[in-house]
């Protein structure tokens, strides 16, 4: 045991402030004279990214072997708590083995819209299930001894302008919708860590913002572990320490440690809140010592664990009986099957130490490759699929979204599937009514042939075992059970905050009418609803009975095979005067059900399940409808319940607009009825500052030109990945690069750039040349 408070006492201002930064990439600053070790983290939530041998890069693929396990998108999709602790203990004890401490997951920020470039690594569009699969993967990860570090915090919701966007959202939208997932993980499963994000929340950044990290975070919920900085998130560190946001990350050289000091020393900051972060980043440092080195991988027992978090979380979206099938019988079309669509790119990106795709899974079975991995097809080849499936019993035919449509650091531009992949399905379903289709991607796609081919599977991007999974659930040898966690709508104009979404200072102005809270209430006819997935058995719904707050049912498997069923439980205030969602998720169970069998699910409710914001939470009175389902639209039972309460009514001035009838899409004067839109303009040559991009500046300023044209040529060689703009992660780092504030720069420059250098940058972006020069050049403001 350390004795913290003696080691605050004897470190000097500037030593402690300088612990408040990491050390590098991937760890913290180890205080060698009183026997404390770095803490060393590594990504990430669907298996570990780790980066060996001290590298200090991103090495977005160069980490060392790890299992892939399924992708939040996948393994969300399970419903299953208990495979989510499996999953998570695996990862746990995979870090453990590589001498990593905190791993950078799980994600739990709310798929907003379906174009969101990093929905794939996040659960849902409901806060309820997210925050119980979020709470399950920590239990599981923490309990090796691994610790967590929850992430984005908060209202993370977009990948476009990721690193200085504003997320302008309501208080009832922020507690209701965008807070509860991190809320409910926090009080449940006490992650040791949460991840301050990137962006604004209402003006504010994340790592700036004591609001959500100290009166929220810590005072609200109980949190008592370390706020760590998203990777270059720090926007002021003195605003930070005050927030209560601890480890700045990565490393960073000494930018802002000065100015801290310095405040400290005028009496401008108190020095507590700096021995407040000492005190945690300790604290976290004697947690990760307790399991230093206690396990070795299995690598073999997790791939098995994989396979799992794929064929749980696989959907079956159509089946017009065809499936199961017998395999020896089809014909395998698709794309690049040689390599399966299994991960997304990014951050969480993972060097699989072994990947079964799915030519490796159904080998022997006739295949034509038709399209390239970006959806390019010829006639020709389209002539030899349709020929392949004429000739076959069944044609089974991988298509999904590319690589490079869905990443870290950007967003998609539709929903759509390339024109070649639905050129290729529609030419084998012409051809052969017995089309099975295997769906690979990280969200909604929008399906112009759903109606044409016989079955739809959606994988998601299951991981390594992904080929494996596929065949076992296409030959019936297991019964998808994964629902769908995220509404799959026609278009994306049905969603309702398409024409907001990828703003830079973005409104949030469906405010709590997310994902299928607007389109049950509003009446949207959608292709998939939230909740929805297919068995190969059927189950009845039976019994629903009331007992105060808690809520039971009798499933029964009424099919010819085993299965598991997702019972969801929805409640819905009748006649409400304050106006709320139809529908919103409070409970499920995942049952698993032997043929003929039957079993009772049972469901706790508390205040929290009919409970509104209203400047704090409110139960109101009145009639609720409780209503279990087999997806949001498909209620098999329902029930009342009564309660006394208060009577919060819609205010006058939001009668008749969309928040109140739901007709057409939220304008900004009835957003601005709800919450005060921040006036941020964009900033104009003479006012760029440290929140600035290189990106933003470059049409304006010749320096910045040239800065561009640089980082462009560079990126490539710095980083190490080859240039090529159809490969996700070099398109990130260039985004990430260029679309990155002055002050990150800085930051992820870690001394190797000053701040002068970059101030100085800045004065000629400003049209201060001379200025800009002699700050270049000048004395260094960095001490390092
Ligand atoms: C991502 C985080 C990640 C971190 C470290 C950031 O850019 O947003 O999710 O954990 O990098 O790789």
């Amino acid at each position: 045991m350390l004795n913290i408070e003696e080691i605050i006492s004897k470190l000097s201002l500037e030593e402690k402030v300088s612990f408040c930064t990491g050390a590098d990439m991937w760890n913290t600053k180890p205080l060698e004279k009183y026997g404390v070790g770095s803490v060393t983290m590594s990504d990430g939530p669907h298996g570990l990214r780790f980066q060996k041998g001290g590298d200090t890069t991103t090495g977005i693929n160069d980490s060392a072997p790890a299992t892939c396990f399924a992708a939040a998108v996948t393994s969300g999709a399970s419903w299953d708590e208990n495979m989510m602790f499996e999953k998570g203990a695996a990862i746990g004890k995979e870090a453990l083995s590589e001498g990593v401490s905190v791993v950078l997951g799980p994600g739990c920020n709310i798929k907003r819209n379906p174009r969101c470039g990093r929905n794939f690594e996040y659960f849902s569009e409901d806060p309820y299930i997210s925050g119980r699969l979020a709470a399950a993967f920590i239990k599981g990860l923490q309990s090796t001894g691994a610790l967590a570090c929850i992430k984005h915090f908060a209202a993370n919701n977009q990948e476009y302008k990721r690193m200085n966007g504003d997320s302008i959202v309501d208080e009832r939208a922020l507690y209701e919708i965008y807070l509860p997932a991190f809320e409910y993980a926090v009080k449940e499963a006490s992650p040791a860590c949460v991840m301050a994000s990137y962006n604004k929340i209402n003006g504010i950044h994340a790592t700036d913002n004591k609001k959500l990290l100290s009166d929220i975070l810590r005072d609200g919920w109980g949190f008592d572990g370390t706020v760590i900085t998203d990777w270059g998130a720090m926007n002021d560190l003195k605003k930070g320490f005050i927030a209560g946001c601890d480890l700045n990350m990565p490393g960073g050289g000494t930018y802002m440690q000065k100015a801290v000091c310095d405040a400290v020393k005028k009496g401008e900051l108190d020095e507590k809140h700096i021995d407040d972060s000492v005190r945690r980043i300790l604290k976290l440092y004697e947690k990760s010592a307790a399991s230093k080195g206690k396990f070795k991988t299995d690598y073999d027992t997790h791939h098995e664990t994989a396979l799992k978090t794929a064929e749980s979380g696989a959907v079956l979206l159509k089946n017009n009986g065809i499936l199961p099938l017998d395999l020896s019988e089809t014909a395998l079309i698709g794309y690049k099957h040689e390599k399966t669509r299994h991960q997304g790119a990014g951050s969480s990106h993972i060097n699989p130490v072994k990947l079964i795709n799915i030519r490796d899974a159904i080998p022997s079975v006739p295949y034509f490759a038709c399209c390239d991995e970006h959806g390019n097809v010829t006639e020709h080849a389209l002539k030899k699929a349709a020929e392949l499936a004429a000739h076959s019993k069944t044609a089974v035919v991988a298509a999904g979204l590319p690589e490079i449509y869905e990443a870290e650091s950007f967003d998609r531009a539709d929903i759509s599937l390339p024109d070649g992949m639905n050129r290729m399905v529609e030419a084998v379903a012409a051809a052969n009514p017995n089309t099975v289709v295997v769906l690979l991607g990280g969200g909604v796609m929008e399906l112009p042939w759903a109606d044409k081919v016989a079955a739809i599977l959606y994988m998601g991007l299951p991981g390594q075992a992904g080929g494996e999974a596929v065949k076992r659930l296409l030959s019936g040898e297991v019964n998808p059970s994964g629902k769908l966690t995220e509404t799959w709508i026609y278009k994306n104009e049905d969603a309702v905050n398409n024409d907001t979404f990828g703003q830079k200072n973005v409104e949030y102005r469906e405010s709590v009418f997310v994902g299928y809270r607007y389109y049950e209430s509003a009446d949207i006819p959608v292709r998939y609803p939230f909740g929805f997935g297919l068995s190969y058995t059927a189950f009845e719904y039976s019994d629903i009975k009331v007992d105060g707050r808690t809520v039971t049912a009798i499933i029964k498997n009424t099919g010819d095979c085993d299965g598991a069923e997702t019972v969801q439980l929805y409640i819905g205030q009748k006649d409400p005067r304050f106006f709320r969602p139809v529908k919103e998720l409070k409970g499920f169970a995942k049952v698993f059900l032997k043929r003929g069998e039957k079993k009772e699910v049972v469901f706790t409710l508390n205040d929290r399940s009919f409970s509104v914001w209203n400047n704090g939470w409110v139960i109101p009175r009145g009639t609720y409808r409780v209503m279990l389902g087999s997806s949001v639209r498909d209620i098999r039972l329902e029930a009342e319940i009564e309660l006394e309460g208060e009577d919060p009514e819609t205010p006058d001035e939001l009668k008749g607009t969309f928040y109140e009838t739901l007709k057409g899409k939220p304008k900004r004067e009835e957003f601005e009825l709800l919450t005060e839109i921040p006036d941020e303009k964009e900033p104009v040559k003479g006012e760029y500052t440290m929140d600035s991009t290189c990106l933003e500046m470059k049409d304006k300023s010749v320096i910045m030109k040239f800065q561009y044209a640089l980082t462009k040529a560079l990126t490539s060689k710095v980083t190490g990945i080859k240039k090529d703009e159809n490969d996700p992660a070099y398109k990130m780092m260039v985004t990430s690069a260029l679309d990155c504030p002055m002050r990150s720069v800085v930051i992820h420059a870690a001394g190797r750039i000053k701040e002068s250098f970059i101030r100085g940058l800045l004065d000629m972006a400003n049209g201060h040349v001379i200025k800009g020069i002699k700050k270049m050049i000048g004395k260094k403001r960095d001490t390092e």
